[in-house]
């Protein structure tokens, strides 16, 4: 004798269907979304390549560091006298021979990753060294007003990173420069 179906028994069946389907879609999602959360560029790492800085607050004379692509980088906002000692400076003098005008896209901002390129210490913002710049203490190298090695065993000039202008005031370093950049927007 055919039996007629047990609602509670179907309702039953239906939410354990229900559930484990259920179940099923959110360890789905649980177990893709590491893979779907590695396809996608994290924030962490566009916030590595690129840093906007806030020039605003910086004096002339004054030297501060901040950090990209876990480096550290010196911003220096050059004084004249140190401008001018940058460009003075005769190319037949320098070991890793530069023009100022190549290294600074503005001649009053001064960017460059804060790594001697000796053995990798970060020179002094304490000691200017001999030529005005930078003293690394590690081995005694001394850069100039551009960052360009002087003196000591240090073989090449501080690094300038890529960087860009998007205002007066602020720079993203990182940034590929505009073409119009390499020429001086401001003296002084
Ligand atoms: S690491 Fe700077 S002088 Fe050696």
């Amino acid at each position: 004798m055919a039996h007629a179906p047990d609602n509670a028994n179907v309702t039953r069946r239906d939410f354990l269907l229900v559930a484990s389907q259920t179940a099923a879609a959110v360890g789905g999602v649980i177990v893709l979304w590491p893979f779907i959360d590695q396809m996608n560029p994290a924030a962490d790492m566009l916030a590595l390549r690129e840093v906007e800085f806030d020039l605003s607050a910086v004096q002339p004379g004054q030297i501060v560091t901040t950090e990209w692509q876990k480096k550290p980088v010196f911003i220096r906002r050059r004084t004249p006298e140190e401008i001018k000692a940058a460009e003075d400076t005769q190319l037949s003098d320098l070991k890793d021979p530069q023009a100022d005008k190549d290294r600074v896209q503005r001649p009053e901002w001064l960017i460059l990753v804060a790594t001697c390129t000796h053995l990798g210490c970060i020179p002094s913002n304490l000691f200017k060294g001999d030529y005005g710049g930078w003293l690394c203490p590690c081995h005694g190298s001394h850069y100039d007003t551009s960052g360009r090695i002087r003196k000591g065993p240090a073989p090449r000039n501080l690094a300038v990173p890529p960087y860009q202008f998007v205002s007066d005031t602020k720079v993203v370093i990182g940034a590929e420069p505009k073409a119009s950049a390499s020429a001086p927007a401001e003296k002084g």
